[in-house]
């Protein structure tokens, strides 16, 4: 049996994918003979017998190209029949989800949620059986104490580990909390065998993935904050493992000790993700995003106090409802005094079902449009602005193997998550995974170049 895989979304998507993968790699049923048949991942979607979209719904720019995506499988099942189309994630667990996924592409076979990953060979099962629709949205509890195969990565020399599913904050724009519920913490001991496992296939560099990722441990019995800390020292001590990163953590729960812990573990990546959306206190509020500005600031202080040579990220969302031109004008002064390394910027997008979507002060496309341009002026002189601070220095970058538009050079990225290009000579050898001391030459808005120390 040959399966294909199609991924949209976040790392933590990529993930879930992986998941799957894993699942069918071990695939078996009755109709299978023992021994016959190996399962395999493929890159051509044509020579697949099962197609799993996992899909995403955090804008609606997403689901739109999703739905389209879903449709244009319709001539796969012409040419064979016997095709099984399969949709899960995030959007799949939307309310009403069902109904239109089913009116654009009324071919898909199996459409299941974000709880019911490790149900997957049951509903294969169950449709080459009987042939007919499966839906299973059903909210399964246990998916955070489940073990379940992970497919192994071609890029081998990183891995992606979940150590908590789920989302409590509720801010008024996302749909997550409701399409992955509430936080469920995995137990240290899976988290760190998957490490290990991780380790042992000759991984260097793990991302342990969640919502929210200083939440991690609140939901164990002694309701403790430290578990976060704990697992980065517990996951420090995995030998073979050089680098850990986390996605995302969130600035409310981002205490000034949890940065003591991180400057001491030389392991964890000195690079922090901290989306702050709104550099305005009122819009931050309407967010109920749990933190102001002030607060922001102070761990930002902190982080670059103790840690002077880290990188810090953002997420932003422009045209939040009810976001005046002021409070606007308060993001962008704020935002240019945080001099970010990067931002990730986004238009702000109603969700059904969340608080936001159900306010009536809604702002133009137009605006939110200006807006971002805006931001991004910004945001991009203080990324160049930083990148340019490297020009000169040694950077020990983990290379990632040739970029994907240039085999010309190799590529790879700075302990501070920055993205390194260096151009390759012929007939070296094949550097990908290994750490390389690289010297920066210059530094463009997006990305450094650099050259090998031999
Ligand atoms: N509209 C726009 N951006 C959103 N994000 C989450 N929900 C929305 C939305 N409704 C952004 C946030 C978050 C990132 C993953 O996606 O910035 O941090
Ligand atoms: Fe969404 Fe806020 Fe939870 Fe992040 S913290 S997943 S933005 S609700």
């Amino acid at each position: 049996m040959k399966y294909y895989v199609k991924t949209f979304g976040c790392q933590m998507n990529e993930h879930d994918s992986q998941i799957l993968a894993g699942i069918l790699d071990n695939y078996t049923d009755e109709v299978m003979e023992v021994g016959s048949e190996k399962n395999e991942l493929t890159e051509d979607i044509w020579q697949a017998d099962i197609i799993v979209v996992n899909t995403c719904c955090i804008r609606e720019s997403a689901e739109t190209k999703i739905l389209g995506y879903l449709g244009s499988l319709k001539k796969y099942k012409t040419a064979n029949p016997n095709v099984i189309l399969v949709v899960c994630g995030c959007m799949a667990q939307e309310s009403g989800a069902k109904e239109r996924i089913k009116k654009r592409a009324p071919h898909i076979d199996i459409i299941f949620g974000t709880f019911n990953l490790p149900k997957l060979q049951d509903y294969i099962r169950e449709y080459r059986h009987y042939r007919q629709f499966i839906y299973d949205v059903t909210e399964t509890p246990g998916l955070e104490k489940a073990v379940l195969p992970v497919h192994q990565d071609i890029q081998a020399f990183k891995g992606k580990v979940n150590i908590i599913y789920g989302c409590n904050n509720f801010c008024a724009y996302c749909i997550v909390p409701y399409v992955r519920g509430r936080e469920r913490s995995r137990s240290i001991a899976h988290i760190l065998d998957e490490v290990k496992a991780i380790a042992a296939a000759g991984g260097k560099e793990v991302m342990l993935l969640g919502q929210n990722v200083n939440s991690y441990g609140k939901d164990f019995s002694d309701g403790g904050c430290h578990h976060f800390a704990t697992l980065l020292e517990e996951v420090s001590k995995v030998e073979g493992i050089e680098r850990i990163r986390y996605m995302s953590a969130h600035p409310k729960d981002f205490y000034v000790e949890l940065i003591d812990t991180i400057a001491a573990l030389p392991k964890v990546c000195k690079h922090f993700h901290l989306p702050l959306q709104s550099g305005c206190n009122q819009t931050l509020k309407d967010m109920n995003r749990g933190y102001t500005t002030e607060q922001y600031w102070h761990i930002l202080e902190a982080i670059r106090k103790k840690i002077p040579e880290s990188s810090i990220t953002t997420d932003m969302i422009v045209g939040f409802p009810g976001e005046s031109e002021s409070d606007f004008q308060e993001t962008l002064a704020f935002v240019d005094n945080c001099a970010f390394d990067d931002a990730y910027t986004f238009l702000y997008s109603p969700r059904t079902g969340t608080a936001a979507a159900k306010r009536e002060d809604q702002l133009p496309e137009e605006i939110k449009n200006q807006r971002l341009q805006q931001l991004l002026e910004i945001q991009n002189k203080h990324s160049l602005a930083n990148n340019q601070k490297l020009v000169g220095k040694e950077q020990l970058v983990l290379v990632e193997g040739k970029s994907k538009n240039n085999q010309s050079v190799w590529t790879g990225r700075t302990d501070t998550n920055k993205i390194v290009n260096i151009p390759a000579a012929i007939g070296e050898i094949d550097y990908t995974g290994m750490f390389m001391p690289v010297k920066i030459t210059t530094a463009k808005t997006w990305y450094l170049t650099g050259e090998f120390i031999r």
